[in-house]
């Protein structure tokens, strides 16, 4: 049976005080669309539409290379979910098989509710919705239910009578039928209502009328919440980070205080890592087997390997590969860069747009100056090179397999295999200087013992970086 997604992302989100659409704002460091659509792509549908307002390209930049294959349908203007789902009829003309509406500021649903809801459809239900049961239901509509268990009808919050608004059975907005029926009931939505919207949520009326079935299945509130406002989005974010910190723990990673660590969408954890309190992973992270990443590190869309050590005070930005046993240490920050299996960047570094060997050794604070104001410039550190502390290394510029740069060197040019590279200025001891220096100084305080300053045409006492200021 074929199945098509659509994802409702037009509306303007207007309680979320922002200039940002509503379903691009980011939860778990993505956009809440991407979550939809994850969930609902565990389907495999034939088809996935997004519908979208005047923002349109916004959302369809969003969905990039997250969803290629997802289409934009354009509702030109928001005049209710049901108008929102007829803006995706033109696009499945011809599409035979079953609809499944979602809704775009609902991103916690998982992949097997929606399942659950498709497959409601093999049964005698023509239209099948998800709902949950909630303490506090004010805000969404309620599922009425006949003694029989079928769905009777769903009335808005701002449509209901005081004893329906006592009813605690919540419509998700998450919707299922097949394509021919769906849109043949949406075209017998009127907007005779509080909001004086067409609402997708009369289908069931609608439906009913007609002789159809319509069925509710029903989900946890957890999951099918949905985002109207900043409080629902933190809300949100917080559901979404206890879900992620119980799977870690279940898959067998350490987290030492749990409610201190923050996952991002897409993280995967290997077995046996162990991860410091206060620590923030972002979007698209994977932590290999047995990694220990240390307190108050903070990383993004990079992949640590198995046994590496990170942090404390690490931060690993998008694009950054961290091989087998390799210590990143404190104060130190990777971007787009490849550290091979068993090298070492243990202080305060900034490595950038480079390659570093295997077993090779950066010196605490090495800079890889990737940045010429133009352009960015790679850096190659060949295998068990060593870089020198404070080496500053000017890309582009190869540092080759077992070379060494001493310690305060600025490398500008490339470093042949196993040579050492000595760039800076040869140091000169001034035979009892410093004697000579404070003997010049005192004599130059004047008897109110306040300095008299060198005037322009004394001599300097010694190197100025010297002279102790
Ligand atoms: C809707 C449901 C309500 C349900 C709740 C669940 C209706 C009429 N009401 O209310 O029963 O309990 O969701 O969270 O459906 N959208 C469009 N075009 C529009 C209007 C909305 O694309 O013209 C999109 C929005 O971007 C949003 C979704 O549809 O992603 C839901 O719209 P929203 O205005 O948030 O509906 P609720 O008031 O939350
Ligand atoms: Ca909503």
């Amino acid at each position: 049976m074929a199945l098509a997604a659509v994802v409702l992302a037009a509306g303007g989100g207007t309680r979320m005080n922002s200039r940002i659409p509503k379903t691009l704002h980011q939860l778990a460091g993505v956009p809440m669309l991407h979550h939809v659509l994850d969930s609902v792509g565990g389907l495999c549908p034939d088809r996935m539409i997004v519908v979208a307002g005047e923002r349109w390209r916004e959302i369809g930049s969003a969905l990039g290379e997250f969803a290629p294959e997802a289409e934009i349908a354009l509702q030109p203007k928001q005049l209710g979910t049901a108008d929102a789902v007829m803006a995706a009829r033109k696009a499945l003309s011809g599409f035979e098989g079953r609809v499944v509406v979602l809704y775009g500021d609902t991103p916690l649903v998982r992949s097997s509710t929606v399942n659950s809801l498709v497959c409601a459809l093999d049964g005698d239900a023509d239209v099948a919705i998800l709902g949950f049961r909630s303490e506090d239901p004010s805000g969404y509509g309620r599922l009425i239910t006949s003694s029989d268990g079928g769905l009777e009808r769903i009335v808005e919050h701002k449509d209901a009578k005081d004893t329906e608004r006592l009813v605690d059975f919540c419509n998700s907005g998450i919707v299922c039928a097949e394509a021919a029926t769906l849109f043949s009931l949406l075209e017998n939505v009127g907007s005779d209502n509080a909001a004086g919207e067409f609402y997708l949520t009369d289908i069931v009326a609608v439906a009913n009328d007609e002789g159809l079935r319509c069925c509710a299945i029903e989900g946890s509130e957890e999951e099918l919440h949905g985002v109207n406002s900043r409080v629902d989005l933190a809300r949100a974010e917080q559901s979404f980070q206890e879900r992620a910190r119980t799977a870690a723990l279940k898959e067998g990673v350490t987290l030492m205080a749990p409610d201190t660590i923050f996952f991002g969408f897409g993280t995967i954890l290997g077995v046996d890592v162990v991860i410091e309190p206060h620590v923030v992973i972002g979007p698209q992270v994977s932590i290999a087997d047995g990694a220990f990443i240390r307190s108050f590190s903070h990383l993004e869309n990079c992949c640590v390997g198995r046994g590496a050590t990170v942090g404390p005070f690490a931060r690993i930005r998008p694009g950054t590969k961290i091989g087998k046993g390799t210590r990143i240490g404190n104060f130190v920050e990777i971007k787009a860069s490849v550290v091979s299996d068993d090298a070492k960047v243990p202080h305060l570094s900034y490595v950038g747009d480079t390659e570093v060997g295997a077993g090779a050794n950066i010196g605490a604070g090495t800079i890889t100056c990737n940045y010429d104001g133009v352009s960015k410039h790679r850096t190659r550190i060949g295998d068990d090179a060593f870089i020198g502390s404070n080496s500053t290394l000017i890309a582009p510029v190869i540092i080759s397999d077992g070379a060494v740069t001493a310690a305060g060197s600025v490398i500008t040019h490339d470093v042949p295999p196993k040579a050492i590279a000595i760039a800076r200025k040869r140091q000169m001891n001034l035979k009892e200087g410093a004697d000579r220096l404070f003997r010049r100084l005192r004599g130059n305080v004047g008897s109110d013992n306040k300095p008299t300053g060198r005037t322009s045409n004394s001599p300097a006492p010694l190197d100025e970086t010297k002279s102790g200021n």
